[in-house]
């Protein structure tokens, strides 16, 4: 029978998508800008069983695949139940995934695992669609930055003129600005309160309002600092708009607090490596683990100075990346 792998990347946000408008159809209150990664990348193969076949899910993450716990199944076959009804096939299908960095950590494991099911079952399927498209049939996942995964390079969702189709347009390619991410994970262990919960909340803080009257001003900024390769002008609009997403999360009601003290103490890094004239900015997604934006020429020191920090387990890095693939390598 029919077998696709595919291999999606992650993304880190530089403008956050923190709130859903239209939780049904996973439409945000505000667009996002991102940058896709490279080495942080989920791998799904896909293969089609015959019609009426029980359906089986999988995940790799030892030698060989293993039968996935029941919420990850239900999770993935919602999503792929959704893609078989957009294609009109009563096949069954049998999913593997597996995960080049830990799940559920704030490292939106999310946004590359239903960027790589998406492209894997439209492969197993011989369903090709335009970008556009794509991008629309990843984020009816429910995760909306999995619409950012699809794509390579520096993306914004809800592209400009979408409107309420929704879907993500890259703003440049991986290949117009070498920009790192060096991840300081002060916590691996899966998050307690799900983004899905966040953006529900989100509205319910005080500061949510006032978010959305500043962020015309922010992604015009981001977006003219990716255009013109200008970090001194990226980085402080990235780590305000991250301080701010956490700031609505902690006075949502009830509030939600993602962070740990070892974020508090990246963060306070970061500002001692820009006082020594290192580049890094940081972010930080629904979870404790800071990200930091640097250039390529700074990555190896900064990498350096947070991984020898008491609170840093470990230090992933990553760059801007070019998008998912589709691989030969398959899960079974
Ligand atoms: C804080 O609902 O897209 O990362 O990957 O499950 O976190 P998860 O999914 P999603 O929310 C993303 C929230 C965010 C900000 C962002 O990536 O824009």
């Amino acid at each position: 029978m029919s077998r696709f792998t595919a291999v999606a990347p992650s993304n880190i946000a530089f403008i956050k998508y923190w709130g859903t408008r239209d939780e049904e159809r996973t439409l945000p209150y505000n667009p996002s800008i991102s940058m896709t990664l490279s080495r942080c990348v989920s791998r799904c193969t896909v293969e089609l069983l015959p019609d009426g076949a029980a359906d089986e899910v999988l995940l790799a993450e030892g030698s060989s695949p293993a039968p996935a716990p029941p919420a990850f199944s239900e999770a993935v076959l919602r999503h792929v139940r959704r893609l078989a009804a957009w294609a009109g096939s009563g096949a069954g299908f049998r999913v593997a995934a597996r995960n080049s960095f830990p799940t559920g950590a704030g490292l939106a494991s999310s946004a590359s695992g239903f960027a790589a099911l998406t492209l894997a079952v439209l492969g197993a399927l011989g369903r090709q669609v335009g970008p556009r498209e794509l991008s629309v049939l990843a984020r009816r996942s429910g995760s909306g930055s999995a619409a950012r995964s699809v794509l390579g390079g520096y993306v914004q969702w809800p592209a400009e003129g979408a409107g309420e189709e929704g879907y993500a347009e890259a703003l440049a390619e991986a290949g117009h600005w070498d920009l790192r991410n060096v991840v300081a994970v002060v916590d691996a262990s899966p998050k307690q309160v799900s983004s899905r919960q966040g953006h529900r909340l989100a509205p319910s803080s005080p500061y949510f309002e006032e978010r959305l009257r500043r962020l015309p001003d922010r992604l015009e900024r981001v977006r003219r600092a990716i255009r013109e390769r200008d970090l001194e002008e990226l980085g402080p609009v990235v780590e305000e708009e991250a301080i701010d997403l956490h700031l609505i999360a902690m006075s949502s009601r009830p509030p939600i607090f993602y962070w740990r003290p070892g974020t508090l103490a990246v963060l306070e890094a970061a500002r001692q490596l820009r006082s020594e004239g290192l580049r890094a900015w940081a972010t930080i997604d629904a979870g404790p683990n800071v990200h930091l934006i640097c250039p390529p020429e700074d990555e190896e020191q900064v990498a350096a100075r947070v991984g020898a920090l008491p609170a840093v387990e470990s230090v992933i890095r990553d760059g801007v990346g070019e998008g998912p693939v589709e691989s030969s390598e398959h899960l079974f």
